[in-house]
C-alpha cells in the first residue's frame, strides 16, 4: 500500500470535531429522541442543518443507536474530522483524500446479494436489512497495516446477525465480503491492473465472533460515503485492509477466497492479517502505530487489544501465516 507524507492530513485542532462535541450531540439527540421530537419530525431540517454529511441518506432517522459498553477504549476517540478525511478506498483513489471523490457513490437504492452455501440465497434493499438487524454503537480501535490508527464509534450490528439471517449449510466454511463495482463512479476501478472488485473473507468462526461487525453508521450518524457506506467490515484484532468497505456481496463458500491484497501481493498481505507488533511487514516494523487523532506513536498490542475476545480461535492452527 502507499504510504503518504504522515503530516499531510493533521487538521489543526480548531477545525476538528472533539470528543465532547461528539458526546454533547448524542446527548442532544437522545434528548431529542426521548421527547419524541425525532419520531415527530423524522428526516428534519434540524437534523439535516447538524448532521450536513448525512444529508439525503434515508437511515438518518435511525441514529444515534444504544451504545454497547462491552467494548471499552483507553485511548480519547479520534476527531470525526480527521476520521473522515483521511481514508483508504482504492476505487476513489491510491492516496488518502478520497473524501470529496466518494461522495460520486450512488447508495440508495443498495442491494445486497447473499449467496452460495445457504439454506436460501437472497437480494436484500439496505434499508430492509437495517430494519431487520439490532443495531448498536461500539467504540472500536482500528489499526491499518500502513501503521496508523485511530479510535471511533462505529455504529452498525454483530455480523452473526446476518450470518443467522443467511443460514449457512453445515458446508460453508469462509464468508466472503464484496464491494460494488462501477467504474462510471469509481475511477479507481478503471485502472485494470487492481483485480476488482475488492474483495476480503473471513472464516465462518471468525463471522461469528463476538467482535466481527457491520458498520452502518459512524459518529452517531450514517457512515459516510469515504469510510464505506452503506456497510462496511470491521474486525478490530485484524489489520484494517480486511474492513471490506460499500458490500454488495455476502458468499458463502467452503474454499478460501483469495483477497484484493493477497492477489496483489501475497507476501506481503496475507488472509489472516491478524494484528502483531512481532511481526513486521516486509517493509516496515509493525511495533507501533501512530493515533492519527493525536497525531501520537503508541506500541501496537497483540491483536490490537482483543486477544481475550479472539486469541482462541487461532490456538491450535499449525504452519498458517496468522499475522501477516
Ligand atoms: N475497502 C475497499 N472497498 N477499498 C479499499 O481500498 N481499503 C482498506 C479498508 N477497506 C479499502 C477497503 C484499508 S487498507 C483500510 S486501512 C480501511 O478500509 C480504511 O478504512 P477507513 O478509511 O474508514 O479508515
Amino acid at each position: 500500500m502507499l504510504i503518504r507524507n504522515p503530516k499531510g492530513w493533521v487538521l489543526p485542532e480548531s477545525k476538528a470535531t472533539s470528543e465532547d462535541v461528539y458526546l454533547n450531540r448524542r446527548k442532544i439527540l437522545q434528548g431529542m429522541a426521548g421527547a419524541g421530537l425525532i419520531a415527530s419530525i423524522g428526516t428534519s431540517a434540524v437534523i439535516k442543518s447538524a448532521f450536513a454529511a448525512a444529508e439525503a441518506d434515508p437511515s438518518v432517522g435511525l441514529y444515534p443507536v444504544p451504545r454497547n459498553d462491552r467494548y471499552k477504549i483507553t485511548r480519547e476517540l479520534t476527531p470525526e474530522k480527521i476520521a473522515t478525511t483521511y481514508n483508504n478506498f482504492y476505487e476513489f483513489g491510491s492516496h488518502k483524500e478520497i473524501y470529496n471523490a466518494a461522495q460520486e457513490l450512488k447508495i440508495r437504492p443498495w442491494t445486497v446479494k447473499i449467496d452460495g452455501l445457504v439454506e436460501k440465497e437472497m437480494e436484500i434493499g439496505v434499508d430492509d436489512l437495517l430494519a431487520k438487524m439490532p443495531l448498536e454503537e461500539r467504540l472500536y480501535r482500528h489499526r491499518c497495516v500502513e501503521a496508523w490508527s485511530m479510535v471511533v464509534p462505529w455504529s452498525g450490528f454483530p455480523l452473526k446477525e446476518l450470518v443467522k439471517l443467511a443460514a449457512p449449510t453445515s458446508n460453508a466454511k469462509y464468508l466472503v465480503m464484496q464491494t460494488f463495482e462501477d467504474k462510471s463512479v469509481a475511477p479507481g476501478q478503471r485502472q485494470f491492473w487492481y483485480p476488482w472488485p475488492y474483495t476480503d473473507g473471513l472464516t465462518l468462526k471468525e463471522a461469528t465472533n463476538d467482535l466481527s461487525f457491520i458498520v452502518t453508521g459512524l459518529y452517531g450518524k450514517p457512515v459516510p460515503k469515504q469510510n464505506g457506506a452503506p456497510l462496511r467490515l470491521a474486525v478490530p484484532w485484524k489489520y484494517g485492509f480486511k474492513h471490506v468497505k460499500s458490500i454488495v456481496r455476502f458468499n458463502f463458500t467452503d474454499k478460501r477466497p483469495t483477497t484484493f491484497w493477497e492477489a496483489l501481493a501475497d507476501e506481503e498481505y496475507g488472509f489472516w492479517a491478524n494484528v502483531n507488533p512481532e511481526v513486521p511487514h516486509p517493509r516496515w516494523s509493525q511495533a507501533t502505530e501512530r493515533d492519527i487523532g493525536t497525531g501520537e506513536r503508541i506500541p501496537t498490542e497483540i491483536y490490537n487489544g482483543y486477544g481475550e475476545y479472539v486469541a482462541d480461535l487461532y490456538k491450535d492452527m499449525k504452519g498458517e501465516r496468522l499475522f501477516m
